[in-house]
């Protein structure tokens, strides 16, 4: 029974997703025709001003980690109470977004520079402490991870003064970090057309 429910539900979804493809591309079809500029953008793979790879939500339900993906981490680290509430910069935890590929995720001995002394009575701050002695990482669970034929680089991003929060959503608003965008080449490639950026394809894959 709940077998041939789901069927009849992906064959719904998979009738939907071909009817919004088209309207897409009618939508896109009519804008090109408006704009000489976006035509001569048009040529070579992509058609019609639009990536040929689709971005749409529907499409979520053919991957494990969809939109609104948020595991469950060793600790429940809250950006809504570090970020909104103490004030704190991104990069002061995620030093390397601005000079090299990786945002990369704070170390034990950075929490620790804090809660040595701040809401040691918590459970998961003790936790926290005994990692730090045994000199433990934490194993947090990535929300977010391309698959390797891909290269993405967030220095230049974040040079090129694209916010966090174009890819990421407000995560300083977030109590458990998601998932907010697909990361599918449709979306990376939109957005590097509307900006003037590469889309080369060695640009993102060697
Ligand atoms: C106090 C340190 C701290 C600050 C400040 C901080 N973060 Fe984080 N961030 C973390 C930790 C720890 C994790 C891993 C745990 C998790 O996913 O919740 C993380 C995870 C993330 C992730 C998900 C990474 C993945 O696994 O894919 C994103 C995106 C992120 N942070 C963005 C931001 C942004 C944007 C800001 C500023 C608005 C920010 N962070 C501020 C510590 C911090
Ligand atoms: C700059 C200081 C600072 C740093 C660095 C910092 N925190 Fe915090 N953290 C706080 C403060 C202050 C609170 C209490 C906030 C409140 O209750 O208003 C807090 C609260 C917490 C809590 C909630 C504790 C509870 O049970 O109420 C957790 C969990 C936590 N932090 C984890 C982390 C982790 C993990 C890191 C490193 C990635 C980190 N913190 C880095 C200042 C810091
Ligand atoms: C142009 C889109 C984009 C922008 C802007 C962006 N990110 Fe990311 N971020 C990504 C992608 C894509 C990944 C996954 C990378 C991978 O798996 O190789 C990622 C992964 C991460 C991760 C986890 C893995 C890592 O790189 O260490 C963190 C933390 C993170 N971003 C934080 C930030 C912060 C903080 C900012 C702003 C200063 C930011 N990002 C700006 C797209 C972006
Ligand atoms: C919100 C807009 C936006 C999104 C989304 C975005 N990019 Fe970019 N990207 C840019 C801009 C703007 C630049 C130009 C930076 C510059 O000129 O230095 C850029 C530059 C790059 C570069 C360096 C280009 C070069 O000439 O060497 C790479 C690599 C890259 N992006 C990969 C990706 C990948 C992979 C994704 C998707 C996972 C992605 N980007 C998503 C806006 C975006
Ligand atoms: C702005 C970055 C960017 C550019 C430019 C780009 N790609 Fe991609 N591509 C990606 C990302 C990110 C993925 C992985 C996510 C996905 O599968 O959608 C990907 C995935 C793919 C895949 C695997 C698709 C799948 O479903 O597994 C192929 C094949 C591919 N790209 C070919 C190309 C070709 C050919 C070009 C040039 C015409 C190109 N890409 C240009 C970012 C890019």
């Amino acid at each position: 029974m709940n077998v041939r429910r789901s069927w009849i539900l992906i064959i719904i979804c998979l009738l939907s997703t071909v009817m919004l493809g088209r309207l897409g591309a009618e939508g896109s079809g009519s804008a090109v025709a408006q704009s000489t500029e976006s035509t001569d953008k048009a040529a070579g793979v992509w058609r019609d001003g639009k990536a040929v790879f689709s971005d749409e939500p529907m499409l979520d339900i053919f991957n494990p980690y969809q939109r609104g993906y948020k595991p469950e981490q060793p600790i429940p680290f809250s950006h809504k109470l570090h970020v909104e509430k103490n004030k704190m910069e991104c990069q002061y935890c995620h030093s390397g977004v601005a000079k090299s590929p990786y945002a990369t995720i704070p170390p034990v001995e950075l929490c620790m520079g804090c809660h040595a002394h701040v809401r040691t009575e918590s459970p998961y701050i003790q936790k926290l402490a005994e990692h730090y002695e045994q000199k433990k990482p934490l194993e947090w669970e990535p929300v977010h991870n391309l698959p390797e034929h891909a290269v993405f680089n967030h220095e230049r991003h974040v040079k090129a003064g694209v916010g966090c929060n174009k890819c990421h959503g407000q995560v300083n608003e977030m109590e458990v970090v998601e998932k907010v965008s697909s990361l599918r080449m449709g979306w990376c490639v939109s957005c590097h057309r509307m900006n003037g950026a590469s889309i080369d394809c060695s640009t993102c894959h060697y």
